[in-house]
């Protein structure tokens, strides 16, 4: 039987909605303004399309934004002083600078200087260490756009087996850590799998949650799926382009042959991807909230 499709675009959009609701309200009880800049060095076309969507969606929820685009050669010292500026600036709550960084530039030592009140990516080892510890203030973005769409989707969590395909800072690593929080919808058990995982079938049958992040076409495959799992898909591999100059995208998981196994899963693109920019936008609401005092 064929898998429930886990729609990132419709889950998304919710949210959005909800956010413009809640940004209204903001306005006018509080008279705060969510404020976001998204800083982009240089003009690789790909951050540039990122930066503008983030840029777009904030516009629409009602922020105040400000796109701050820097030349590719900007020196460190100028950056940082940059992100100084905008740590000291009332009107911005969220500070995003767009990755990555030309090879010059420390890309550590910039994501460093970034406030943690601030840090709507939730990439600051403050931010990451809150986590882990049980009192996030930002949950990484991916990541908490995977668990909104397995919570929105009515996905049992609690309790369930959850494999993990990847160990990057930005989605293997935080996805395990949200997941396993003594929190309602998570209480799940673990499996972190990565490149030197001896047997990853092994694992990978045994998830009744299979989330994948490995960072390579067809990773996934039916043979290594328990029949009815959730699978989420966080792949986004580029495979050529059509006719019209359109890139081709693919996730990680062989999507034909384990939509067949699957219960639910997430299509590429269309799942996991539009959730990023999403919750951006929640954490610089969210960081706006705090800054005033009136987060709940
Ligand atoms: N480049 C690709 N994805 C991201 C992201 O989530 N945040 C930032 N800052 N840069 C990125």
């Amino acid at each position: 039987m064929a898998a429930r499709l886990i729609k990132g675009t419709e889950v998304a959009k919710e949210i959005r909605e909800e956010l413009k609701k809640e940004v209204e309200e903001l306005k006018e009880k509080h008279g705060i303004e969510p404020g976001l800049v998204t800083i982009l060095v240089g003009e690789d076309p790909a951050s540039v399309s990122y930066v503008t969507a983030k840029q777009r969606t904030s516009k629409e929820l009602g922020f105040y934004s400000i796109q701050d685009n820097q030349p590719v050669d900007i020196s460190e010292e100028a950056l940082l002083a940059l992100i100084d500026k905008y740590n000291k600036d009332p009107k911005i709550h969220g500070i995003l600078v767009q990755l990555p960084l030309p090879k010059h530039i420390d890309e550590t030592k910039v994501l460093y200087a970034i406030d943690p009140k601030k840090d709507v990516d939730a990439f600051h080892p403050v931010n990451v260490g809150k986590l882990l510890i049980g009192e996030p203030d930002f949950l990484p973005c991916t990541p908490h756009g995977i668990w909104q769409l397995l919570i929105r989707s009515g996905v049992q969590i609690e309790g369930s087996e959850v494999v993990v395909v990847g160990r990057s800072n930005i989605v293997g690593k935080p996805i395990a850590a949200i997941l396993m929080q003594k929190v309602p919808n998570a209480n799940a058990t673990v499996t972190v799998c990565h490149t030197r995982t001896k047997d990853m079938a092994f694992h990978t049958r045994r998830a009744d949650i299979l989330i994948v992040a490995a960072g390579r076409p067809k990773a996934i495959t039916a043979d290594m799926v328990k029949d009815g799992a959730v699978v989420i898909d966080v792949g986004v591999n580029r495979i050529g382009k059509t006719p019209e100059g359109k890139a081709i995208l693919v996730g990680d998981v062989d999507f034909e042959e384990v939509k067949e196994k699957a219960s639910a899963i997430t299509p590429v693109p269309g799942g996991v991807g539009p959730m990023t920019i999403t919750m951006l936008m929640f954490n610089t609401v969210k960081a706006a909230k705090l800054a005033a005092g009136v987060a709940k």
